[in-house]
């Protein structure tokens, strides 16, 4: 018993030994010439066939792009997806491959309390806490105003990607799909100001007649909306 577990010592040992002999010693892949991205390289400052589109010289070792070249899946073809326009016009509805959804509405929510509300209010009626105190040149607009109720969506879109007057663009912040989703949320803001009961299900008609009995419980939630 003594002696084989002296045994199995020696023999951990003498393998833990091995391997750090054969892994730890082989460092020339670490030392070998090699070009590190983005570093400098002399080669390539020296080569005159190595000279970019513009004719410049370059001495990094990473290659300049060829000029025009769109990096992949971001070609941007879908023209009413991406700038709220077709064939000059903008789009009166959501472009065909953004589909009006719940989920799409509740994320248009989330990115306007986000982005818009400090400026647009909660309800879109252009007093957020930002309008209220800071010192503004002309008001925050009203998305509830008569011109923008009656103005074609693709206008929301092209305003969060490029800003209007003072306001400045969203493009950097929202993905183009979510800059959708506010401009159909903004939609449901301005249904939300000025809805007529008799466009509501029997359901929500309902809860509007008898409130009280929805008070407790889940009658609480539409509050929050
Ligand atoms: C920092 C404050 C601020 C924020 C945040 C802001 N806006 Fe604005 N917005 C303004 C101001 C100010 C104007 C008026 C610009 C003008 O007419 O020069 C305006 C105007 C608009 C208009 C009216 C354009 C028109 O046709 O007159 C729309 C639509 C709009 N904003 C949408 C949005 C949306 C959607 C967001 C969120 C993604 C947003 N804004 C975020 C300040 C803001």
């Amino acid at each position: 018993m003594k002696r084989s577990k002296r045994n199995m010592v020696w023999t951990v040992s003498a393998g833990m030994l091995a391997t750090l002999i054969l892994s730890g010693c082989h460092r020339d892949m670490w030392t070998q010439p090699k070009l590190k991205a983005q570093g400098t390289s002399d080669f390539y400052l020296q080569q005159d066939q190595y000279r970019d589109w513009e004719g410049q010289s370059y001495g990094m070792a990473s290659r300049p792009a060829v000029k025009n070249t769109v990096a992949r899946g971001h070609l941007r073809q879908d023209e009413a997806f991406y700038t709220g326009m077709s064939n000059g016009k903008l789009l009166t509805t959501l472009p065909p491959g953004v589909k009006l959804t719940r989920e799409l509405l509740d994320r248009g929510q989330d990115q306007y309390n986000t982005f818009c509300r400090p400026c647009h209010g909660l309800s879109g009626d252009g007093k957020g806490m930002i309008a209220q105190r800071g010192q503004w040149p002309k008001p925050v607009t009203s998305l509830q105003d008569q011109r923008l109720r009656e103005i074609p969506i693709g206008h929301f879109y092209t305003v969060i990607s490029n800003g209007l007057g003072i306001m400045y663009g969203y493009g950097s912040r929202i993905e183009p799909e979510d800059r959708w989703a506010v401009a159909a949320y903004v939609r449901v803001l301005q249904l939300s100001q000025n809805a007529n009961a008799k466009d509501l299900n029997d359901d929500d008609m309902d809860r509007l007649i008898n409130p009280d009995k929805y008070k407790n419980g889940e009658g609480g939630h539409g509050a929050a909306h």
